[in-house]
């Protein structure tokens, strides 16, 4: 038997949907091969092993439920390479022979957590430090995205430095270059948080603030007007993405309320495109995936322009929602791969990449 170590909750605007995201991954686990632990980091940082029922990871009660909550740290030391908990009488290590990080959005989905496994030596789910940094970053990945020729909306980046020095000149040189709607987004955040639809210069200032509030860099794009496309992405050296799937929101673009509170938009799996779109979308999504040297799995999402139908690359995911009804998960099952044999192979690939 093999331990695995489930990572879940986080520092992050995402804390929530990881818990969803966890519980799927804990139930899923095939406990013939593995034997499971779960650790929580809550919204204010403090890390527990958590012993008990998993409907309390996925409801958030879990962090109620003391006599299955113990203190516990990944350790640096690969001696350990794994936990170690700390219990009233002592310190007890536990070593895990591959950690699974559940946690979207900052300090779990940036690098951060990444950097820390490497650091500690021990094998871990989906992409490393520097790919899972890279791909956090709007700035970043449009850089890529336009270095290897993959089709994406006209753009700009604004340090916020840059912003306080000359707020009037960005806003008239971005009208002019990227027109009416635009959309401001922090480079680094996600589920929407921060992002503005901007619909006149009016608006611009306040969206800039809004989008400043999340990161010292954003991220201006060309409004794009057309569907929204998404590509399931594992593998490690040759990545296999065999479906795109389609979004339809339910609000005027695919903000947080949309992502997750009124659940009405439509998701089309496949997505209702000619073969053509299918293919660039398939290998758009496998060509920015190496570029960013990601590993594991991403997913990599798209535009579908109306008026030319031309396929536009918007932003990748590297730890995307992971329930057994998110996008990549029925994207991939929609393929032929169970949501279990998802999870399976996803620690495979973390022993081939690091064993
Ligand atoms: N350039 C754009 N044109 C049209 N819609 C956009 C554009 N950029 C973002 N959006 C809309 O905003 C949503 C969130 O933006 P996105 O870049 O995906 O950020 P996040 O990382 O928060 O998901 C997208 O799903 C889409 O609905
Ligand atoms: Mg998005």
């Amino acid at each position: 038997m093999k331990h695995v170590l489930v990572l879940f909750g986080g520092v992050s605007s995402e804390h929530e949907v990881s818990l969803r995201s966890a519980a799927s991954v804990i139930r899923n686990i095939d406990r013939a091969k593995w034997t499971v632990s779960t650790l929580g980091v809550t919204k204010d940082g403090r890390w527990l092993l958590y012993t008990g029922a998993t409907e309390k990871i996925e409801d958030g009660s879990w962090i109620d439920d003391g006599e299955h909550l113990t203190s516990a740290v990944l350790s640096p030391d690969r001696s350990v390479h794994g936990l170690t908990v700390l219990h009233e009488s002592g310190a007890e290590n536990i070593r895990v022979d591959v950690v699974f990080p559940v946690l979207h959005g900052k300090n779990g989905e940036d690098g951060t957590m990444q950097g820390f496994l490497q650091l500690a030596g021990i094998p871990f789910v989906g992409c490393d430090t520097l790919s899972s940094a890279m791909s956090m970053d709007k700035a970043v990945t449009n850089t890529i995205a336009d270095h290897i020729g993959v089709p994406q909306a006209k753009w700009l980046g604004v340090l916020k430095t840059e912003y306080a020095a000359d707020a009037e000149g960005i806003a008239r040189r971005s009208a002019a270059y990227l027109g009416f709607p635009l959309f401001v987004k922090p480079a680094n955040a996600g589920s929407s948080v921060g992002v503005t639809k901007v619909c006149g210069a009016d608006a611009f200032d306040s969206a800039m603030q809004t989008a400043f509030a999340q990161d010292d860099k954003v991220v201006l794009e060309e409004g794009i007007d057309g569907i929204e496309l998404e590509c399931a992405v594992i593998g490690n050296d040759e990545p296999y993405a065999p479906m795109v799937g389609e979004i339809t929101p339910c609000n005027d673009f695919y903000d947080y309320e949309a992502k997750y509170i009124a659940a009405e938009s439509e998701l089309h799996i496949p997505a209702r495109v000619d073969e053509e779109t299918f293919r660039t979308v398939q290998r758009d999504a496998c060509r920015v995936f190496r570029a960013l040297g990601c590993t594991g799995l991403s997913r990599v999402d798209f535009f579908r322009r109306s008026s030319d139908r031309k396929v536009l690359f918007n932003e990748i995911n590297t730890i995307p929602g992971f329930t057994s009804i998110s996008m990549y998960s029925k994207m991939l099952i929609a393929a032929g791969v169970p949501y279990g044999e998802i999870v399976e192979r996803l620690l495979g690939l973390a022993l081939e990449k690091w064993g």
